[in-house]
């Protein structure tokens, strides 16, 4: 209720920041990060919240690789940005997050560059009204979401852990979920039901994906612990922002500019403000609580052993042996 008036209002939260933030001025004070010598994947890039993401990140310095399906729309943001900021430095390359094959020829590509790697944002996002598989056999939404995110991120994750120890820089992974996360029933919520569901509904499929992605961060943000590794991991909601996937989504009251709606993003990925932070969830650039069930510790924990199989299987033994292999 507190959070809703808040929101509402737009007043800020103990961070300083609310929802009517710009993802540019939560970062104005992140000179102290040194984001001239970051390097940051942002998936999702071509339009919505993650162009907002790259341009503001690009405006502060960091080099920006964006992966795309559609490298048109991506040269495009490109020339936006570097318009506005001559000197920044935009990559791009070509993924299709559904599937698993084209996260990992994006993977390998990226490592190939033999760049650092402090930063990366799983934005990237689709919600579909009608049941489609990916190439991979698996429903779409699921498979770009969660899937080709969690393959990435376990592709990346050790270049990350390099990057952090070499340079005394955190890393930072930023997993972009909804609110709506917390729509999912904890009955409904079954790894076979997500690969191939019986009754398919949209809205559900897109909140379980995005359920997904929480708990990807709450055993990741365990793993990384334990590790000892200098990466950290949150999750943020972005706030309701018309956008491409919204337009797809109809009911939705709309409010936010994309420059709100990237905020969140943006502070969570650069701010000195939570330097060390990690697990957490985040709405307008503040720590919030999630559902009970995107805390479950023991679901998290299953979801990556089932993803990791999954992923195992769908890629045979000798591929898997690329995937970071402390992880798996
Ligand atoms: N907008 C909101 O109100 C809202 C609320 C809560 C959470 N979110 C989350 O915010 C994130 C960004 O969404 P948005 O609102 O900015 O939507 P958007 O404007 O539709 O952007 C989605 C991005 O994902 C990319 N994408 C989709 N499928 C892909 C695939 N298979 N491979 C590679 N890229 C793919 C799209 O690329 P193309 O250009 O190729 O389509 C596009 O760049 C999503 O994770 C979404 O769930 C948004």
């Amino acid at each position: 209720m507190k959070e809703t008036l808040r929101y509402l209002a737009g007043i800020a939260g103990p961070s300083g920041y609310g929802s009517s933030s710009t993802a540019e001025e939560v970062t104005e004070d992140c000179s102290r990060l040194a984001p001239s010598h970051l390097t940051a994947i942002i998936t999702g890039a071509t339009s919505g919240i993650g162009a907002e993401t790259a341009r503001v990140l690009a405006k502060r310095g960091v080099r920006v690789v964006i992966p795309a399906r559609d490298l048109k729309g991506a040269a495009k943001v490109k020339e936006a940005i570097q318009k506005e900021s001559p000197e920044a430095e935009i990559i791009l390359l070509e993924i299709d997050l559904s599937s698993l094959t084209s996260v990992k020829r994006f993977c390998f590509e990226f490592l190939s560059l033999g760049l650092p790697l402090n930063i990366l944002v799983n934005n990237g996002g689709i919600f579909s009204q009608h049941l489609e598989f990916s190439e991979d056999k698996i429903e779409m939404t699921f498979a770009t979401n969660y899937l080709g995110h969690f393959l990435l991120t376990e592709m990346l994750l050790d270049k990350m852990v390099e990057t952090a120890a070499k340079t005394g820089i955190q890393g930072r992974i930023v997993n972009v979920t909804s609110i709506i996360h917390g729509w999912v029933k904890r009955d409904a919520f079954s790894f076979n039901q997500l690969l191939n569901p019986k009754n398919y509904n949209g809205t559900r499929a897109y909140a379980q994906s995005k359920l997904a992605n929480i708990l990807h961060v709450k055993e990741m943000a365990r793993q990384l612990k334990a590790r000892n590794a200098r990466v950290t991991i949150n999750a943020v909601h972005p706030g309701i922002v018309k956008t491409g996937i919204i337009r797809a989504h109809k009911g939705f009251i709309t409010g936010m500019t994309s420059g709100s709606g990237a905020s969140t993003t943006c502070y969570v990925a650069l701010s000195p403000q939570i330097e060390g932070v990690t697990g957490k969830y985040f709405v307008d650039c503040n720590e919030s609580n999630c559902s009970s069930l995107a805390n479950d510790e023991s679901e998290a924990h299953k979801l990556l052993k089932h993803t990791r199989a999954l992923i195992h299987k769908r890629l045979g033994q000798r591929a898997a042996q690329n995937v970071s292999s402390s992880f798996l």
